[in-house]
């Protein structure tokens, strides 16, 4: 496998919302995707981090989306973070995780929060392990009995 490199989005491209919008598909259903109508929004106003295979090709195989919150302008929260199916168990979800953990540090976030499914063992594990905690639990969060766990780390 090529080399995985990490980098933000800064401009927005149509092939490139194209790309996203499948893996989107393929890795978080139809429901809790988002299209060319957002996409391009959070690469102009939010912060877009992705995991890809070094090459000319740009050929995404990790998302972040970060969004900052209107409550408080040290927080940032973290919309979406997926590694796509045939590259998962490499160690990428991590080396993402990382990089957007330093990148916000960086930019001066002093909180990162994000809402997990509480049955995902694989996030659950991936957040735990970077020392994020349960802060709270939302009920029917994004519908009726699709609860999260909210997760916040301090920077
Ligand atoms: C969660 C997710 C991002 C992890 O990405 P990944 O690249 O497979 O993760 P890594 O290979 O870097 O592994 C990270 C850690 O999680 C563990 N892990 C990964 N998948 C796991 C699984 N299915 N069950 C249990 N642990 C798992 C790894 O063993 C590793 O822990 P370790 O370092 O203690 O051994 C990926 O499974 C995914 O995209 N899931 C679908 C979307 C999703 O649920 N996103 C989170 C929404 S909040």
């Amino acid at each position: 496998m090529n080399e995985i490199i990490i980098r933000d989005i800064r401009s927005v491209d149509h092939k490139l919302v194209r790309m996203i919008e499948k893996l989107e598909r393929r890795n978080l259903g139809r429901e809790a995707s988002i299209n060319q109508w957002l996409i391009p929004v959070i690469i102009r106003y939010g912060k877009f981090i992705v995991a890809q295979k070094d090459g000319d090709d740009p050929d995404i195989v990790g998302v972040c989306e970060l969004i900052r919150s209107y409550k408080s302008e040290t927080c940032a929260f973290v919309h979406s973070f997926y590694i796509d199916k045939a590259y998962r168990r490499k160690g990428i979800g991590k080396k993402l995780l990382e990089e957007v953990i330093s990148n916000l540090k960086k930019d001066g976030f002093k909180e990162i929060e994000l809402t997990v499914d509480p049955r995902n063992k694989a996030a659950n594990h991936l957040y735990k392990k970077f020392g994020f905690e349960r802060i709270d639990f939302r009920k029917n969060e994004y519908g009726r009995g699709i609860n999260r766990d909210l997760m916040k780390l301090e920077l």
